[in-house]
């Protein structure tokens, strides 16, 4: 099976790839994906948003067709490339559209550019997590991020046995994917070497105050979060992984101007489960802000 080649931009002495579709006179919506995916887990739901927006979804350093640069692949690296993935891009407003680690970095962004967020849409989303036990309902699925965050077990785990490729993407996802979907997901993680970014992100989950720096930062992104007025949609799976549906509607209702959609079966990887109803959602989204903001001006 061949994978058909991206657009590639140059970033920071390396490269990033990136997926295009809709209308360039349209307002840009960057849909930011998370572990261990790219922007392929974007490719059904683009198509639905295409009417309505300029879609542009990067695949993260690391990952998918993007570069492998010698670096640390931390979450303040992330920030870093994706800062300058937008500044290359010319990417100066945008709706931005994210899952997973996606999120932390759209939320992190707009909590140093809020000027550049027409609205927020997301699912999944990582938060400061205070203790081990708020961390995933189901213990089974607790411990081996426990051993992912192990020295030497989590190395094994996912640089020897490609875990969340292999264990956590199939096991987060309702329906099966299909051997095409998960030759396109194995493609960028040959070896272990090739896996550090897919091991970096589980320890850098900012749980019971570790890693501080990440901790810290997800805390201010977080309360930039609570106090922010630009339009917001939350999606949310049942049962979830990272945020259950009632934790997903309370938090949804705390915020200002936030939306709440809860889209029924689906657990961490719900782009999967259901992109239809997450592209409609989108587009629908920011046909109305656009249609509010006309109606303004
Ligand atoms: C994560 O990448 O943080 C994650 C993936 C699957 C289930 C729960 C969390």
């Amino acid at each position: 099976m061949s994978i058909a080649p991206l657009p590639k931009i140059d970033v920071l002495q390396s490269h990033m790839a990136y997926r295009e579709a809709g209308r360039k006179d349209a307002p840009t919506a960057l849909f930011l994906h998370g572990n261990p995916t790219s922007s392929y887990i974007w490719r059904n739901v683009l198509p639905l948003v295409a009417d309505v927006a300029s879609c542009i979804a990067p695949d993260l350093i690391g990952f998918g067709q993007s570069g492998k640069p010698d670096i640390a692949y931390r979450f303040e690296d992330h920030a870093r490339y994706l800062d300058a993935f937008i500044e290359k891009m010319g990417i100066d407003s945008a709706y931005l559209v994210a899952q997973d680690w996606g999120t932390a970095l759209a939320f992190h962004l707009a909590a140093r550019r809020p000027k550049l967020v027409r609205g927020l849409v997301f699912m999944e989303f990582t938060r400061p997590i205070p203790t081990w036990e708020e961390f995933l309902r189901d213990t089974t699925e607790r411990e081996i991020f426990r051993k992912f965050r192990t020295p030497g077990e989590g190395e094994q785990l996912i640089l020897e046995q490609n875990a969340f490729v292999e264990l956590v993407l199939p096991g987060a996802t309702v329906r099966p994917l299909t051997d095409e979907e998960m030759a396109v997901y194995r493609a960028p993680f040959p070896d272990p070497k090739s896996r550090y970014p897919t091991w970096r992100f589980p320890n850098e989950l900012p749980i019971a105050g570790q890693p501080s720096d990440v901790y810290a930062a997800m805390e201010q992104a977080h309360a930039a979060l609570a106090a922010s007025t630009y339009p917001k949609l939350l999606f949310a799976g049942d049962p979830g992984a990272l945020v259950a549906p009632d934790v997903a509607r309370t938090f949804a209702a705390s915020l200002r101007d936030c939306r709440f959609v809860l889209l029924g079966e689906g657990k961490h990887y719900l782009q999967e489960d259901h992109p239809e109803a997450i592209g409609r959602g989108v587009a629908a989204f920011i046909a109305e802000i656009e249609g509010r903001e006309h109606a303004l001006a």
